[in-house]
């Protein structure tokens, strides 16, 4: 049974969600699922926007040939192709043979690594301002290099104002029966998992995000209709803030997160211990996260949101404790910068804890590092009060600058 939204009158969401898959990239968890979204647009010619994931292929054949009531398909635009997008191309030129496929060279390229199928004819490259006329609509091509692949474009609708924006304002998480961010609580039930996506998928490539978002202020834009996650329709400069943030590597807000890694408990406590002094201390909504137990793409989104780290970790065969080399090595990679950092270590023999997390993050980018440390014997003691105080003292002077 097809199962598909207007847009608009004659845009149309063919996609759908896959609710069983429990890793994103075989990587990411996602205990909410994920939509695959795609669009059919009905003019004098009809162009479908992207494919969708094989998980759900049976589903998007029945929503197209629906909405597409008899119709050939004149135009497959290709904005992105990783496989959770692109995987129905062959299905698609099977059921619709005359179709061209539209994309830059550099999809059509990808097109032919992942793909067998005879190209020969059925392909326009485009490349950025040249534009499509499907009568009353027309597409315009903008390249958006690096979000989150080399080859993606996203397409832009002048007729009705829609962006067809690729991973660009995606999220994570299924669509339950609703569609438009406005159908849902966004920023109580899908932000947090928005910045997980942006954060940990096209958190590498700020500047290019900043590009695109750049040729975007210069579109007059009533829609934005991502590859993954909710549709926009309303609000858009709220959303559009927050991707302007993130990808400036610019805290969301000013707060502090405690990752903490903890063998016996001993460095767990000593965190517990500063969250607590902390708090005292007028900071609020501390977070406390395990880098044993917390998968890493949840740490790197709340280092997306929090203007404050600290660091808390034991020494471990003479380096840090491997869950948290993973989350700094995860954060560096992923080219996390401007924060205001403080570090914790423990050792009951060697202590290298200290020095070898100061070394990771002073290789990041505008990293603040304060001068105060904490620094375990196996435990925290009372005589450490005083040095504890003063790592307080010198967290909260630095939210007071
Ligand atoms: Fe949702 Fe970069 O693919």
């Amino acid at each position: 049974m097809y199962c598909t939204r207007n847009v608009t009158n004659h845009i149309h969401w063919v996609g759908g969600s896959d609710h069983r898959l429990a890793l994103f990239e075989n990587l990411f968890p996602i205990p909410r699922g994920v939509a695959y979204n795609s669009y059919v647009i009905l003019d004098e010619k009809t162009a479908l926007v992207d494919t969708v994931d094989a998980s759900i292929t049976r589903q998007f054949l029945e929503n197209v040939a629906h909405v597409l009531n008899g119709r050939p398909l004149d135009y497959m635009i290709i904005n992105h192709m990783e496989p959770d997008h692109c995987a129905n191309i062959e299905e698609l030129v099977v059921r619709y043979p005359d179709v061209k496929i539209v994309a830059t060279a550099k999809a059509i390229q990808m097109i032919r690594q992942f793909y067998d199928f005879d190209l020969e004819g059925r392909t326009i490259a485009v490349k950025e301002n040249d534009t499509l006329s499907l009568g009353s609509h027309t597409l315009h091509f903008v390249t958006a290099p690096m979000v989150h692949w080399p080859e993606v474009m996203m397409t832009y609708e002048s007729s009705e104002k829609v962006l067809f924006s690729a991973d660009a304002f995606g999220s994570f998480g299924a669509l339950d029966g609703n569609l438009f961010n406005d159908e849902v609580n966004f920023e109580s039930e899908w932000l947090e998992d928005a910045r997980r996506y942006y954060s940990n998928i096209v958190g590498k490539y700020g500047p290019q995000v900043q590009a695109v978002l750049k040729k975007a202020s210069g579109l007059d834009i009533s829609v934005i209709c991502p590859l993954h996650g909710p549709v926009w329709r309303n609000n858009l400069a709220w959303f559009i803030d927050k991707y302007d943030k993130w990808s400036r590597y610019e805290p969301e807000e000013q707060a502090l997160v405690i990752f903490y890694g903890s063998i016996y408990g001993n460095t767990e406590s000593a965190a517990t211990v500063l969250a607590s002094r902390l708090s005292e201390a007028g900071i609020r909504n501390i977070k406390l996260y395990d880098v044993s137990s917390t998968h890493v793409s949840y740490l790197v989104s709340e280092a997306w949101r929090c203007s404050h780290i600290i660091f808390a970790s034991p020494t471990y065969n003479m380096n840090l404790y491997p869950p948290m080399e993973a989350a700094i090595h995860d954060l560096k990679a992923l080219n996390l910068q401007n924060r205001t950092v403080a570090v914790v270590d423990n050792g009951t023999w060697a202590n290298v804890a200290g020095k070898n997390m100061r070394a990771m993050i002073g290789e990041m980018k505008n990293m603040t590092m304060l001068d105060n440390q904490l620094s375990l014997a196996s435990s925290l003691k009372e005589e450490q009060t005083e040095q504890l105080d003063q790592m307080v003292e010198a967290i909260v002077s630095s939210f007071n600058k």
